[in-house]
């Protein structure tokens, strides 16, 4: 019989649910063998709906890692735990696969990347974006060579209403490291500067605002359902940055991230600009602006089914440990992308470029 990975998850709140629902319960590739969250009832729950009452339940992820013998675990805690419990696991040997963001300060994803290192296992870290079709399709246009050279872009991710769990740990800097530019920022810039080629960022020069936290009626859009709300609980994170990233090859991003805004409508993003072609990765579909013979045209490909990406990102980590796939992420990458987020909340702050 083929090996499967004996896989415990961590966290089991409205992500987690999603991690559990859509692919852990569903690829015969895993064995589910525990679950861990603060609040055991959801756990139960879960078991429950799942029809697997065999899982073993646990409060404390350390009790868990010593008792069962696991191949691995998926983090699905809140942003600051990352870290602290991707160490703990590749310490103890498991291979690890993260929500995003990848961790909330430099010097913690530094701490990941080290364990990962020394211990020879895998961390994988949350980019569902890349495994959407049309980012795959776009992937392979650009590396086809077919829009020459990318030199220029912008992208975000923009809400006119969605602020996540208001006064719970989603707006609460020292708990998620900051407000959309960390939350979603990470996917839609990851996305681009994947797309791009993977360009070293260089400088960043960012402005953030609060404008929406002192007013509790502000959240009321379907986001608002992740995480834990807390009336009159903290909110000390921006709710929109805007910003501009330099890179070594001369390449620019301009990026723009919302949790609430007056604009018409939410809006997810990437645009890239070739000497060939543009590109546009959009929540619907991708679309490219070329000419052929003289003409301008533009061709685009509807998406399958985006339900599944999540779902395609931890197949990927499976297979990488299972098949020895080659991986899509490292652990630099996630570096890379907390100094950018990071510089530019500190440019925000200062009112100055920041030099990476
Ligand atoms: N990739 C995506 O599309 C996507 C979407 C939403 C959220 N996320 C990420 O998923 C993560 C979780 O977000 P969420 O919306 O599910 O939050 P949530 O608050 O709904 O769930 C977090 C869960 O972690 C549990 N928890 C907290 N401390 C714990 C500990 N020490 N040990 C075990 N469990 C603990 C909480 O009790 C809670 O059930 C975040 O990092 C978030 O950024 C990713």
């Amino acid at each position: 019989m083929t090996k499967k990975l004996r896989i415990a998850q961590i966290g089991v709140g409205g992500m987690g649910s999603v991690h559990l629902r859509l692919s852990h319960a569903k690829n015969p590739r895993i064995e589910l063998v525990a679950l861990c969250d603060l609040i055991p009832e959801r756990c139960e729950r879960m078991r429950r709906e799942l029809g697997r009452e065999d899982i073993a339940v646990y409060t404390d992820y350390r009790e868990m890692i010593e008792k069962e013998q696991l191949d691995a675990v998926d983090i699905v805690t809140p942003n600051d735990l990352h870290s602290v419990i991707a160490v703990y696991a590749l310490e103890h040997g498991l291979n690890v696969f993260c929500e995003k963001p990848d961790a909330v300060s430099v010097e913690e994803a530094l701490k990941m990347q080290a364990a990962a290192e020394a211990s020879g296992k895998v961390l994988m870290v949350m980019r569902n974006n890349r495994y959407t079709q049309k980012a795959r399709y776009l992937k392979d246009f650009i590396a086809s060579g077919a829009a020459g050279e990318i030199y220029c872009g912008r992208c975000g991710w923009i809400r006119r209403r969605g602020i996540p769990g208001r006064g719970g740990w989603f707006t609460t800097k020292a708990r998620s490291g900051g407000g959309p530019l960390i939350d979603l920022g990470v996917h839609m810039i990851d996305l681009a500067i994947w797309l791009m080629g993977s360009p070293r960022p260089v400088a960043v020069s960012g402005c953030t605002y609060s404008k929406f936290s002192g007013d509790e009626s502000a959240a009321d859009s379907e986001h608002a359902a992740f995480g834990d709300a807390q009336k009159g609980g903290t909110f000390d994170v921006e709710d929109l940055a805007m910003g501009f990233i330099r890179f070594e090859n001369g390449a620019c991003l301009q990026i723009e991230f919302s949790w609430a805004s007056n604009i018409k409508e939410e809006k997810r993003f990437v645009e890239l600009r070739g000497t060939k072609a543009g590109i546009s990765w959009q929540g619907d579909g991708a679309e490219i602006y070329t000419e052929q013979n003289g003409y301008p045209v533009d061709l685009r490909r509807t998406d399958g089914d985006p339900s599944s990406e999540h779902d395609a990102a931890l197949r990927h980590f499976t297979r990488i440990i299972l098949d020895g796939e080659e991986k899509d992420y490292v652990p630099q990458q996630g570096v890379d992308m907390i100094r950018i987020l990071t510089a530019l909340y500190e440019s925000a702050e200062t009112g100055k470029e920041v030099r990476l």
